[in-house]
């Protein structure tokens, strides 16, 4: 596109915006006019994308207790289990309709021989994780597609690139996807099954796996393997070129993208790869951002005590995954032959570890390496990233919360036979309706709010990669975004708000252009005191209510969002 049709259709955008903000404020409003502090304005007729279900999935891994206690206790465990599987845990990824569950790493994968969690239990040898926590192997492959099957979910694995070679990744392909029963023969011996899938057999799955989501590798930049975009891309051809896919569709191969925003990863990976045509078809970039809990450290801050300036200064930096997206997005686009027609490019974004990261302060125990609590500031970091996710719906494709249970961004705590859902599970459940409904474009106009800790240069990245921004200053005063489904004969509209001023509620006036709102409902995550959070002691201390929802006027709707809240709305649109 040229600078002058971009610069026509930027006017054009505006003079349309600039209508709609006078017709918006030309319209006679009831006597509580002049308290409205925000509008929203959405857009029907203007998609995005369609939001894939697959940015709601799951990231587990043999790490602290997030695999043996949060996921696996094992069949003879009095902690109500389906075959050694944590019952709790299966209801819980149930009840937000799990799209895609990732596994077994992380770094973990990075050094995981998959063949040590086949066969008899009691056999598996016990091997040092990478998380110098000693693994008994229990959990196994077999293990997890039995947990995918309970949840009703995808697997998706992370393969080791780091310490073994492309044939293990051939044969874990093979052993998971390869049919059952005999294959025809090429020579005058008879007919019989493959080695491998006959051994899943024997391992008690006879039928494939069907795996169709693949990590080639893992922070191929730090614990992968500490490679260049080079090195990396030139691994990422060996161990992807002519692997059978035994099923119909194509596998989907991720590559291993940046930390956080180190776009030259990207650039140089792509220019890299793209200059041999002899490649197999890249599906995905993964991105991990991990917001921390201080502007200073990575992985810092503790989960329960902060101060204002540090609860805006985190929101702030996690909004900083919407620059993350549009940056890698360009960097993959701009390049010859990724392509597939003008500003699209073919590669999506697989955003598959993602959340707030703190210091140890919270830990359930310290074997439960990496596990902190979770407050209401978790939650609107979940509802501000999944909003981020809806506005580039046609760009990001799968991401997965850094991790389900036990961990890092969790929407579980378990611990023995207790267990509690953390606020970030309801933001989880009250954001399904946006699932594989149309993003439409929407504006937010509403004061921003200084980041009192808006000097320090933020940190994007972690571990072996710190990348700096310029400091920003400001928070959306408010943000969100909508989606459009078919409803019957008609439409239903989400819109999902999160507004993070600690004091003051937001009174916003909502209008569609072209549609008018003819009724409103919704549920609203909010709580006196934004450290709130759930224990084991204290489960259900925050969970969401309904909204209180007023009656929407000459087909707009004024709705009043609570401080430090998250809000999602479903509008019937005539
Ligand atoms: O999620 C915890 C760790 O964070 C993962 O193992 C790794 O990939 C990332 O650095």
């Amino acid at each position: 596109m040229t600078q002058n049709t971009t610069s026509r259709r930027r006017f054009l955008q505006n003079s349309a915006l600039a209508a709609s903000a006078l017709a918006l404020r030309s319209i006679p409003l009831s006597s509580q006019s002049t308290e409205v502090d925000a509008h929203i304005d959405i857009m029907p007729e203007e998609p995005i994308g369609t939001i894939s279900p697959e940015i709601y999935s799951h990231f587990i891994e043999q790490l602290g207790g997030v695999i043996y206690d949060g996921v696996w206790v094992g069949e003879k465990s009095k902690i109500a289990n389906q075959g050694g599987i944590r019952s709790s845990f299966i209801e819980m990824m149930r009840a937000v309709q799990a799209p895609v569950l990732r596994w077994p790493g992380g770094c973990f994968a990075d050094s995981y021989d998959w063949r040590d969690g086949l066969g008899a239990r009691d056999k598996r040898p016990a091997r040092a994780g990478f998380w110098d926590q000693q693994d008994s192997n229990h959990y196994g492959l077999h293990e997890f597609m039995r947990t995918c099957r309970l949840i009703g979910c995808k697997p998706y694995l992370a393969a080791n690139v780091r310490t073994q070679p492309a044939r293990d990744f051939y044969q874990e392909i093979e052993y998971c996807n390869a049919p059952a029963g005999d294959l025809p023969s090429n020579s005058a011996a008879p007919p019989q099954p493959d080695a491998l899938a006959a051994l899943r057999a024997t391992n008690g799955d006879r039928e494939p796996f069907n795996v169709d989501l693949w990590g080639v590798g893992n922070e191929s930049w730090g614990c992968g393997g500490n490679m260049t975009a080079e090195e990396y891309a030139a691994a990422f051809r060996r161990y992807t070129a002519w692997v059978p896919s035994y099923g119909k569709d194509p596998l989907r191969f991720v590559a291993v993208g940046p930390n956080g925003d180190d776009v030259e990863w990207t650039t140089r990976l792509f220019k890299s790869l793209y200059e041999n045509p002899e490649r197999r078809h890249l599906w995905g970039l993964s991105i991990h951002y991990y917001t921390s809990g201080s502007a200073a450290r990575f992985a810092d801050g503790d989960a329960l005590k902060f101060n204002d300036g540090e609860y805006y200064d985190l929101l702030t930096r996690g909004s900083l995954m919407e620059k993350i997206v549009k940056d890698h997005w360009s960097a993959m686009g701009n390049l010859p032959g990724t392509s597939k027609g003008p500003g699209q490019p073919q590669v999506k974004l697989v955003v598959d570890e993602w959340g707030a990261w703190y210091g140890t302060g919270t830990a359930l125990a310290p074997e439960y390496n990496l596990s902190q609590q979770s407050t209401m500031r978790d939650a609107l970091l979940t509802g501000i990233t999944f909003d981020i996710f809806h506005r580039h719906a046609d760009k990001v494709a799968v991401a997965a919360v850094a991790q389900s249970v036990n961990c890092i961004h969790s929407l579980m705590l378990a611990q023995g036979d207790r267990a509690a859902l953390t606020p970030t599970f309801h933001v989880f459940k009250m954001y399904l309706p946006h699932r594989g409904a149309q993003a439409v474009r929407a504006e937010f106009t509403a004061p921003p709010i200084p980041n009192p800790l808006g000097d320090t240069p933020i940190q994007v990245g972690g571990n072996s990669y710190i990348g700096e921004l310029a400091p920003v200053k400001t928070l959306a005063g408010l943000s969100g975004s909508a989606s459009i489904a078919t409803q019957g004969r008609g439409k239903l509209l989400t819109l999902t708000v999160v507004n993070p001023h600690l004091t003051k509620p937001i009174m916003a006036e909502i209008g569609t252009r072209g549609a008018k709102i003819s009724a409103a409902t919704g549920s609203v995550l909010s709580s006196h005191d934004i450290h709130d959070h759930n224990d084991f002691e204290h489960p259900d201390n925050v969970k969401p209510t309904t909204a209180v929802v007023g009656t929407p006027s000459l087909g707009r709707l004024r709705h009043s969002f609570p401080p430090g809240s998250v809000t999602s709305l479903q509008l019937t649109l005539i």
